[in-house]
């Protein structure tokens, strides 16, 4: 069987307050997350090869530090680029921008930042990746909520209205595996 497995980047200073989008480092708890991964992919993988594909920003290559793999980075793993909102809290958007704000809670799929992204942008310039990892084995994915959410859906045929709200937590390994009826995940996650 094959399977594929993924995570967001350890907790970063600026999910600490909700902050979209920048190029932040990890938060303690983040790297006490890099720290632990190893043992848990070593449990999961056995002496198997992996290859772990990251984005170009600094907290997914400081989770996937510690682990010893081949790496590559893709700047299509980058997280959806919140454009003029990039760096702000939620509470900063709503309260500079309350249309965008409401707009986005309309049809959040759709919704364009000015000057970034949608999630259907997200989706479109993930295609080289899924079309990449179809073809591949033992590959880790560690990358960011909104990516994650893309590729997820994907894979477990999610339509559009659902997929900006999927839960991909924290501090998570998630383990896609296809089956005869289609794809199964399984999730592990560690305690911080
Ligand atoms: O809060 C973490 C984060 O990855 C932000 O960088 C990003 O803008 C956001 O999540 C995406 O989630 P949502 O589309 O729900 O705002």
């Amino acid at each position: 069987t094959r399977s594929v497995f993924f995570s967001r980047h350890g907790e970063s200073m600026y999910n600490l307050d909700q902050r979209l989008g920048g190029d932040p480092s990890l938060s303690p708890n983040g790297w006490k997350y890099a720290e632990a991964l190893p043992g848990l992919v070593s449990k999961l993988l056995g002496d198997q090869p992996l290859t772990i594909w990251t984005s170009t920003l600094k907290r997914t290559a400081e989770t996937a530090g510690g682990l010893p793999y081949k790496k590559m980075q893709w700047k299509a793993l980058d997280e959806l680029d919140a454009g003029l909102c990039d760096g702000l809290t939620y509470e900063d958007v709503e309260e500079r921008y309350p249309e965008e704000y409401a707009m986005r809670d309309e049809n959040k799929f759709e919704f364009r930042y000015r000057g970034g992204e949608s999630y259907r942008d997200v989706v479109l310039r993930l295609e080289p990746v899924i079309m990449e990892l179809e073809r591949q084995q033992n590959i880790m994915i560690i990358s960011h909520q909104a990516v994650l959410r893309c590729i997820y859906a994907y894979f477990l045929d999610i339509g559009p209205e659902e997929l900006p709200y999927l839960k991909i937590p924290l501090h998570t390994v998630m383990k896609l595996t296809w089956t005869a009826y289609g794809c199964d995940i399984q999730m592990y996650k560690i305690d911080i």
